[in-house]
C-alpha cells in the first residue's frame, strides 16, 4: 500500500464502517483527520464515538445535508483532501424512503460544495466512495456476440421468476466501457453524486477520483443495519442454527471485496495525482460468487443447515454485479489481497467475539 503523507483531511460518513477502517490506516499519516457524521441511529444505535474510529481522529457530529453544519465544520478545518462517504446506503430501503435518500446523497454533496464556495476554499483532492449500484444490470452479452444494456428487470419478470435475461450472459463491469443503468433510487443518487462532483471540481480545476465500489464486507460492518451488509446478516443466522434464506433462485451474483482491500484503494487513490479526465476507478476482487455460494460457506462454517432457496424476490435487485479491476490495479498501483473464503472466516471470527463482548446484533 502506498503511504503518502495526506495534511489536513475531512472525511463525510467518517464514523461508517468503512469510514472508520479508513481512521486506522490513514489518520496517522495525516497532519488531521476530522470526520463529520450525525451518527445515524442505523448504523449506531447507541449515538456514541465509535471505538473503531481512530483515536486522533476529530469527530464533529453533524448532518451533510445542514448548511449550519458544514459552516461549522469549515470554520475548523480548511482540509487539503476530502474522503466524501457520508450516505444513506440502503437499496431496497431506497425504494420507499426516496427523498432521504436523495436528500443525503445529493443534497447533501450540493450542500457539501456550496459550504466550500462559501468559506472560499478548495480542496486539492475529492475522493468519492461510489457503488457499483450505478450500473445496474451492467452490459450483458447475446449468444451472437452482440452486448446490450438490458435495463432493469421488471416487477412482472420477477414475479413470474424470470431472473435472467434470456440467450444472455452477463459481462463484468468497467467504467469506460459499461453504461450506467441505475435499477435502484440508491444507484441513481450514487450516479448523480458523481456528476455533480466532476461539475464542480472541473469547474475549480482540482482533483475528483471517484471509487466504484463492489460489496463491501469485513469486521466492522453494522451488525444492526438489516438492510445492508447480506453476509453479516447472513452469519449471524447461521451461527445461531438458522437456515439461511436465499432470494431467487441463488445465482443472484456479486464480487464481495474485503474492507482492508477497500481501505488499500482509498489509500492508492489518495497518493496519486488526479487528472480532470479520469474514469471512476472499478473496485472488487475481480471475482464472481454467487448469494447461494457465500451463504451455503457461511452455513458449512458453523455447521447450520443447508441454505433454502426462497424464489422471493425484491423489486431494484441487481441479477449480476461484478467488474473487471485489470485498470484499476494498474493505474492505482493496487491489488487486492483477500480471496473471498479467506475474508469471511475473518468476518465470521470477528463477529463471534463482537456478540461474546455483548454488542447488539440482529438477532440479539
Ligand atoms: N459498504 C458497501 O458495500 C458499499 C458499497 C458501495 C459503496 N459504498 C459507499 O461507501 C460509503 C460508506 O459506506 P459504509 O458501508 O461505510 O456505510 P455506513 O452506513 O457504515 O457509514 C455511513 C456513515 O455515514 C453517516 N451518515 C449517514 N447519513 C449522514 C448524514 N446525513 N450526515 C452525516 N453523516 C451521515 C452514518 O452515520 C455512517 O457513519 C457510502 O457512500 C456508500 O454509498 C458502500
Amino acid at each position: 500500500m502506498q503511504s503518502p503523507r495526506l495534511g489536513t483531511v475531512l472525511v463525510t460518513g467518517g464514523a461508517g464502517f468503512i469510514g472508520s477502517a479508513l481512521s486506522r490506516e490513514l489518520a496517522p499519516l495525516s497532519d488531521r483527520w476530522v470526520v463529520l457524521d450525525n451518527l445515524h441511529p442505523q448504523i449506531h444505535p447507541t449515538r456514541q464515538r465509535p471505538d473503531a474510529l481512530h483515536a486522533s481522529a476529530e469527530l464533529v457530529i453533524g448532518d451533510v445535508t445542514s448548511s449550519e453544519d458544514w459552516d461549522r465544520v469549515l470554520t475548523l478545518v480548511k482540509p487539503n483532501v476530502v474522503f466524501h462517504l457520508a450516505a444513506e446506503t440502503g437499496t431496497a430501503q431506497s425504494l420507499n424512503e426516496a427523498t432521504r435518500h436523495a436528500s443525503v446523497n445529493v443534497v447533501g454533496t450540493t450542500e457539501m460544495l456550496d459550504a466550500f464556495s462559501r468559506a472560499s476554499h478548495v480542496p486539492q483532492h475529492f475522493i468519492l466512495s461510489s457503488s457499483r449500484a450505478v450500473y445496474g444490470e451492467g452490459s450483458w452479452q447475446r449468444s451472437d456476440g452482440s452486448i446490450f444494456t438490458p435495463g432493469q428487470r421488471t416487477h412482472s419478470q420477477l414475479a413470474a421468476s424470470q431472473w435472467d435475461f434470456a440467450g444472455a450472459t452477463a459481462l463484468a463491469s468497467e467504467s469506460r466501457r459499461t453504461v450506467p443503468a441505475p435499477t435502484s433510487v440508491y444507484g441513481a443518487t450514487k450516479l448523480a453524486q458523481e456528476h455533480i462532483l466532476r461539475a464542480w471540481t472541473n469547474a475549480r480545476d482540482t482533483g475528483l477520483t471517484i471509487l466504484r465500489l463492489q460489496n463491501v464486507y469485513g469486521p466492522g460492518q453494522s451488525l444492526i443495519n438489516s438492510y445492508t451488509g447480506i453476509v453479516s446478516l447472513f452469519s449471524q443466522w447461521a451461527r445461531e442454527g438458522k437456515t439461511i434464506p436465499v432470494y431467487e433462485d441463488g445465482h443472484i451474483v456479486r464480487d464481495f471485496v474485503f474492507i482492508d482491500d477497500v481501505v488499500s484503494a482509498f489509500a492508492a487513490a489518495s497518493g496519486r495525482q488526479p487528472h480532470e479526465d479520469d474514469a471512476p476507478f472499478d473496485i472488487g476482487v475481480g471475482g464472481q460468487a454467487t448469494i447461494l455460494d457465500a451463504a451455503t460457506f457461511i452455513a458449512n462454517y458453523y455447521s447450520a443447515p443447508t441454505p433454502e432457496i426462497t424464489g422471493a424476490f425484491r423489486d431494484g435487485d441487481v441479477r449480476h454485479a461484478s467488474c473487471d479491476i485489470e485498470r484499476s490495479k494498474a493505474e492505482l498501483s493496487w491489488v487486492p489481497e483477500w480471496p473471498v473464503e479467506r475474508g469471511l472466516s475473518a468476518l465470521q471470527e470477528w463477529i463471534g467475539a463482537q456478540i461474546e463482548a455483548g454488542e447488539p446484533h440482529i438477532t440479539s
